[in-house]
């Protein structure tokens, strides 16, 4: 559907702060957008910048030939797509879905599609719902990719980057739980220096700063530990993993003192003692990489 502007015409299903965000992106750049919610009730802003709430899932995707899935997971969009009639009426037009999940799911979504006549692509968000709208947006895309050049105008109005990862529809899901997987175990190593620190009467303002510092090592690091784990060759030479595992029995040991539960350090410690009880001492921590799939 367009209007006399011209201006594609999109669907929002899921008004979590995630899908707020997104339509309030798509109105804010003057596309004609329809929303629906299975609870209703959390479009209010949204129908103040001219939103139009559909009364249903189905009318909602019927009024777009673009509809944007964003809830908490497949089961969930599952529980609104799969629905007889809104399959239906879904038939010939397109999902994009950035709702969050595995691989798996995506694969399995992209069957149910393909199998019902529904264009689809699956995406994820890889940045916080405020920042969509904003030049710091990142969205990751997998899927046809003429089906995504041909909306790919209405996606950019969300702001931000767009990559399309490939045609392999679980890709985007891929590069989301490898990317969590680094944001969640950092949270977690942050949390747990929080304690520690507390623990010794420092606080985590005081500590801030320098765990900003720690932070910025991250990235080159990276970069150069990629090219290790792409060739095989996990130089040690910066830090042997004997090395590093000295360290991490000092954050243990310190942390189990104050009664602290060192559970994630341990683990950690765990993998870099298999890594030297394997005869690879002299290498790099990457080396996990490697020994993390062998029983
Ligand atoms: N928030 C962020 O900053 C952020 C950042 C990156 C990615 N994401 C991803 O974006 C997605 C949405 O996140 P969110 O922040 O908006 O909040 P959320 O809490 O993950 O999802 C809330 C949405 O899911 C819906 N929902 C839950 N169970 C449902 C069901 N069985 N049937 C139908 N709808 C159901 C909720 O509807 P009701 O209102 O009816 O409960 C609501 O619309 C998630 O996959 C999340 O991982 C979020």
């Amino acid at each position: 559907m367009s209007t006399s502007s011209d201006l594609p015409a999109v669907t929002v299903l899921g008004l979590g702060p995630m899908g707020r965000a997104l339509a309030g992106a798509f109105l804010a750049s003057g596309l004609p957008t329809t929303v629906w919610n299975r609870t209703p009730g959390r479009d209010r802003e949204l129908t103040g910048g001219g939103a139009h709430v559909a009364g249903s899932a189905e009318e909602a995707v019927s009024a777009s030939e673009l509809t944007v899935v964003c809830v908490v997971n497949h089961d969930a969009s599952d529980a609104i797509l799969r629905r007889a009639e809104v399959t239906r009426a879904l038939k010939g037009r397109t999902v994009v879905n950035l709702t969050a999940d595995t691989p798996e799911r995506a694969r399995d979504t992209g069957e149910w599609a393909a199998a019902h006549g529904v264009g689809y692509l699956d995406g994820a968000i890889m940045t916080p719902a405020p920042s969509i709208g904003t030049a710091e947006a990142v969205f990751l895309h997998s899927g046809p990719r003429d089906l995504y050049e041909r909306h790919r105008p209405v996606l950019e109005a969300l702001g931000g980057t767009h990559t399309h990862l490939g045609e392999e529809i679980g890709r985007a899901a891929t590069y989301d739980i490898a990317l969590l997987d680094i944001f969640w175990t950092a949270m977690a190593g942050y949390a747990h220096a929080v304690a520690i620190a507390r623990a010794e009467g420092v606080t985590a303002r005081e500590l801030a700063p320098f765990a900003q510092g720690i932070g910025a090592i991250l990235p080159p690091l990276f970069e150069r530990f990629a090219q290790d784990a792409d060739s095989g060759t996990y130089s040690g030479e910066i830090n042997p993993v004997t090395s590093a595992a000295s360290t991490m029995a000092h954050i243990v040991d310190v942390s189990e003192s104050h009664g602290i539960d060192a559970g994630v350090m341990r683990a950690v410690e765990g993998l870099a003692r298999r890594v030297i009880g394997l005869g690879h001492g002299t290498d790099g921590f990457m080396r996990v990489a490697e020994v993390l799939g062998r029983h």
